[in-house]
């Protein structure tokens, strides 16, 4: 079967256990410590992963394995409530496809989060950045493979992968919060490991502020299918080498915590505007 067909096969699978007139058109993949804001939708209904085929189990500390329906206010979103990562040994085909489902769903709008390393050693802990590119630093590709005309192109462009407009809107959802937000390239290394101090300067000389190990593969698959990406990391430590102080994933999740109301704040405000 094509994967044109699975999707379709998937998102009527999805959509039969919404409420009836369910048509959300934005989705959301939360990221690490930061799945709480699926847990405060209005007429919230959670599919766990393990009902919808094709998903994989996240078993990663901190990230839950649910699609959640509900609503933010007056705007209707698809939440994934927890991700997939390369590192759990999982191809990229797999890691990309819930939010390929999200798409086939009726997602016109993603919003990708993140917990992230400051790379830029002027970010601080805990500050929320908008992604206005990346780096493929993970060796691969979700389109890599037979091409299918019916999903997208072969050769994809990603000039404006982070969309121009998003960017714009949700730095003015931040001024309205009183928040300073800054951009930034994020750069997807494959992990599990956090990088040597050697690979963050280097990732600085390539032009990354931001490090992690995950949305870059779905920021790609996103683009393929024609929805529009906005991309937001939550910095929940310096990246290694920076300070004299080691790495570890308590500090990851503490950090996400910390800043998980305003991260809440954040998002309400960004879905009440576009
Ligand atoms: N490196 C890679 N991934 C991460 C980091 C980091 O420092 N922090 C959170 N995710």
């Amino acid at each position: 079967m094509t994967l044109r067909k699975q999707l379709d096969r998937s998102a009527l699978e999805i959509r039969g256990r919404l409420p009836a007139g369910a048509a959300p058109r934005i989705g959301l993949v939360l990221g690490s410590g930061l799945g709480g804001f699926a847990d405060r939708l209005s007429d919230r209904i959670a599919l766990p992963y393990g009902e919808l085929a094709g998903f994989a189990a996240s078993r990663v500390e901190g990230h839950a394995g649910n699609l959640v329906y509900g609503r933010s206010g007056r705007t209707e979103v698809m939440a994934l409530q927890g991700r997939v990562h390369y590192y759990e040994g999982h191809d990229l085909p797999t890691v990309v496809w819930p939010v390929r489902t999200l798409i086939a769903s009726g997602c016109t709008t993603l919003i990708i989060t993140n917990a992230a390393g400051g790379v830029d050693p002027t970010l601080r802990p805990g500050e929320l950045v908008i992604l206005s590119d990346h780096l493929n630093l993970l060796g691969g590709s979700p389109l890599r493979g037979p091409h299918e005309e019916q999903l997208g192109l072969r050769f994809l462009d990603l000039s404006d992968a982070y969309d121009p407009d998003l960017r714009v809107a949700a730095r003015q959802a931040g001024t309205q919060l009183g928040l300073t937000l800054r951009e930034g390239v994020y750069a997807a290394l494959s992990g599990p490991t956090y990088e040597t101090p050697a690979e963050v300067r280097m990732l600085r000389t390539l032009g990354a502020d931001l490090v992690g190990m995950s949305t870059v593969p779905e920021v790609i698959a996103a683009r393929h299918m024609g929805a529009r990406v906005l991309g937001i990391s939550c910095v929940t430590n310096l990246a290694a080498g920076i300070l004299p102080q080691k790495l570890s994933h308590a500090e990851v999740t503490e950090t996400a915590a910390r800043v998980r109301e305003t991260f809440v704040a954040l998002l309400t405000r960004i879905l009440e505007t576009i």
